[in-house]
């Protein structure tokens, strides 16, 4: 933690993709962690926003548009609603949650690169790129694929070949080719401006290395290997029609780069709540910003963005960014195309009003040092054996006695036997602690503190055996029933940020208000004579059918994904009906069907096209048996230029669908039409 001293926090969140549903893993690796930080920080009573919205720019949503036949406007839109919504269920309290599509974002971004524009802070540089001339765009790195000079795998990527792990650059593969079109790529001059980060690299290297030594290890050790492998420009427009456009003259067609501008999101969406005020938690000096974000984000956060805020001036930098590793998903890294994911909107089907058993396993499997799994099993351990049998077990027994004993009012407590203080002082000296590693962000191990508190409660429960004591001495039973609840009471306070939901549900029984933080550890919160409200069980046991229903759902998306990714090829780039009707598709009746001698794939056809016949060669030999095909109705392309194969002249092309493992099927009209006539 550094030493200087605050008036108010800014708590900023990634801004997530709009291009997919949010998982687990976002929940557990940035948004539980800052809902808890900055619901403690309010239960303090501090002043801090907490400031989120979703990412809407970048090349992947345009390419799910073009995929999916519709704008990338439809797509965030889609997501951005489903995203917000999740986080609205799970409790996440965002001040404001936005959006980079909105217009406040649009001018501050704009602004902003002008700016640094107009002060010299970027380097032009022209450079030859791949362009795609088929899709009419410049493609980024993951986009082009070709044979890895490595290894030869042909599927490589242009940033890196998974088959050998190489990182590579799109220079480097052989055969380039574009994943969008399928077609070969040629290189053209494009321009673009640089954000000299070399420039940046010895006050960085200060900042960090020297005056943020307090940041969690995995981050400071990450910049610390950025920091030493030397800083480059980076390029901060791209060539793309999705985006902020570039203010400048001589920049159409370039908009700025998705990375550029949407941690600018951050002060936007602060401007889009306090339009008058937002300044003050930027760019005083006594305003710290700390961002919660994943691994995958660190240099960004702590390089980049930094380097952005300082060449444009005025600004402060983040005081800490406690950025967390990922979380696996029963053992298999999460991921959104493969469908190996736990979606909140999902989850909340199966296991409605459960929103605090997962935020209690996320918090419990934090990947805070490193990266950690979550597997059904423990999902359904935690609650059984943490939620149900620790904290609802002793919040159910001192209700469920309070009302057979008191009927429900807070009984007078008698003088307190060392039994009573013993527990008392265990219970109260927790909250150090759990203070201590929240202000540190280790949120796993202050939540394991706060379940000790209610274990402490359930112990002396046991150890004081009131159920046995109330025959021979009600006084007695009295004081450790009072006891019991200002522990419940106290312990709506110390879930508070961890579990909103339960402990909103806990204050309804005990009909207390939301107590601030200070007021966690006394012993009076509730008088005597209050009156509690109906007991309900705070958590259910979850059984093992559902838990086997989990693990049954994601093997099942698993393999359906896995056959869906073998057989459907990417949608070809949409054409005019004009370019349809250049294709004369035809019904055609098979009248001779043989094989060509010395090629065994394939089958020479004579076919009754109504217009007096013609010949048709078709590569299907390894998949029917040429009688077979005498007397069918097929679709071929009756205008297709001849080609001569085998020394025979195709004339036209016959259409079969391919299927995953190779096997070509004919196409044919559901009912018999007359030979001749036009597929439209
Ligand atoms: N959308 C990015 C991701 O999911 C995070 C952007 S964070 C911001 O990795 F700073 F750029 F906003
Ligand atoms: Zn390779």
């Amino acid at each position: 933690m550094s030493e200087k001293k605050f008036k108010r926090t800014l708590v900023t969140t990634a801004l997530p993709y709009a291009n997919g549903p949010v998982h687990i893993g976002h929940l557990a690796g940035v948004y539980v962690p800052a809902d808890i930080y900055v619901r403690y920080l309010r239960q303090k009573g501090e002043e801090v926003l907490m400031v989120g919205g979703s990412d809407e720019h970048g090349v992947p949503i345009t390419i799910k548009a073009m995929k999916e036949g519709v704008t990338p406007q439809d797509i965030v839109d889609r997501y951005h609603n489903i995203i917000k919504k999740s986080f609205e269920e799970f409790g996440i309290k965002f001040d404001v949650y936005s959006r980079t599509t909105s217009e406040t974002h649009h001018k501050m971004a704009s602004d902003f690169f002008k700016t640094l524009y107009d002060k010299g802070e970027f380097i032009e540089q022209t450079t030859q790129q791949y362009y795609d001339e088929e899709s009419n765009q410049f493609l980024a790195d993951r986009y082009i694929i070709g044979t890895c000079p490595h290894c030869k795998n042909e599927k490589a990527y242009g940033d890196q070949c998974e088959a050998c792990g190489t990182t590579l650059g799109p220079m480097e593969l052989i055969n380039p080719r574009s994943t969008i079109s399928g077609r070969p790529l040629v290189l053209r001059e494009t321009k673009h401006w640089y954000l000299p980060l070399d420039k940046h690299e010895s006050w960085l290297r200060q900042w960090i290395l020297e005056g943020h030594k307090e940041w969690k290890s995995n981050v400071y050790g990450q910049c610390k290997s950025w920091l030493d492998m030397g800083l480059q420009p980076r390029a901060v427009s791209r060539d793309l029609n999705w985006g902020i456009p570039l203010p400048i003259d001589g920049a159409d067609g370039k908009v700025l780069y998705v990375w550029f501008d949407a941690p600018i999101g951050y002060i936007s969406n602060t401007k889009e709540l306090l339009p008058d005020d937002w300044e003050k938690w930027w760019k005083d000096p006594e305003s710290r910003m700390i961002h919660f974000i994943g691994k995958d984000n660190i240099v960004f956060h702590c390089i980049v963005f930094p380097a952005m805020l300082k060449a444009h001036g005025g600004y402060n930098l983040p005081d800490n960014v406690p950025a967390n590793e990922f979380l696996n998903l029963e053992g298999d890294k999460i991921s959104t195309s493969r469908n190996w994911a736990v979606w909140l909107n999902e989850y909340l089907e199966d296991f409605p009003g459960k929103q605090d058993v997962l935020r209690y396993v996320l918090t419990a499997n934090a990947p805070e040092t490193k990266d950690n799994d979550f597997t059904w099993k423990d999902f359904q351990a935690r609650n059984n054996n943490e939620l149900v049998a620790i904290y609802g077990n002793f919040v159910n027994r001192a209700m469920v006695l309070t009302h057979k004993y008191f009927s429900g009012k807070v009984p007078q407590a008698g003088s307190l036997a060392d039994i009573d203080n013993a527990a008392i002082s265990e219970f109260v000296s927790y909250k150090a602690e759990v203070e201590r590693l929240l202000a540190a962000f280790r949120f796993r191990d202050a939540q394991k503190e706060v379940m000790n508190m209610a274990r402490v409660g359930n112990k002396y429960l046991a150890d004081t055996e009131p159920w046995k004591l109330i025959k021979t001495d009600e006084a007695r039973v009295a004081t450790i029933m009072n006891v019991c609840l200002q522990f419940a009471a106290n312990l709506s306070i110390a879930f508070e940020a961890f579990l909103p939901f339960s402990s909103e549900k806990l204050r309804g029984m005990l009909n207390i208000e939301n107590f601030g933080w200070d007021r966690l550890g006394a012993m009076d919160l509730m008088p005597v004579g209050h009156e509690l409200n109906a007991a309900e069980l705070l958590f259910e046991k979850i059984d093992d059918e559902a838990v086997a229903a989990q693990v049954q759902k994601l093997n099942d998306k698993k393999k359906a994904n896995e056959a869906a990714a073998h057989t459907v090829e990417p949608i070809a780039p949409t054409i005019d009906f004009a370019d349809f009707e250049k294709l004369d598709i035809r019904v055609g009746r098979v009248l001779e069907c043989s094989r060509v001698p010395k090629a065994d794939k394939l089958l020479q056809f004579k076919i009754d096209d109504g217009l007096g016949g013609r010949t048709i060669v078709s590569g299907i030999a390894k998949h029917y048996n040429p009688e077979d095909l005498v007397g069918k109705s097929v679709c071929f392309i009756a205008n297709l230029a001849p080609r001569k194969l085998k020394g025979i002249e195709s004339q036209g092309m016959i259409l079969s669908a391919e299927d995953a493992d190779g096997r070509l099927v004919v196409t044919t009209t559901l009912d018999t039409v007359a030979a001749g006539s036009q597929v439209k």
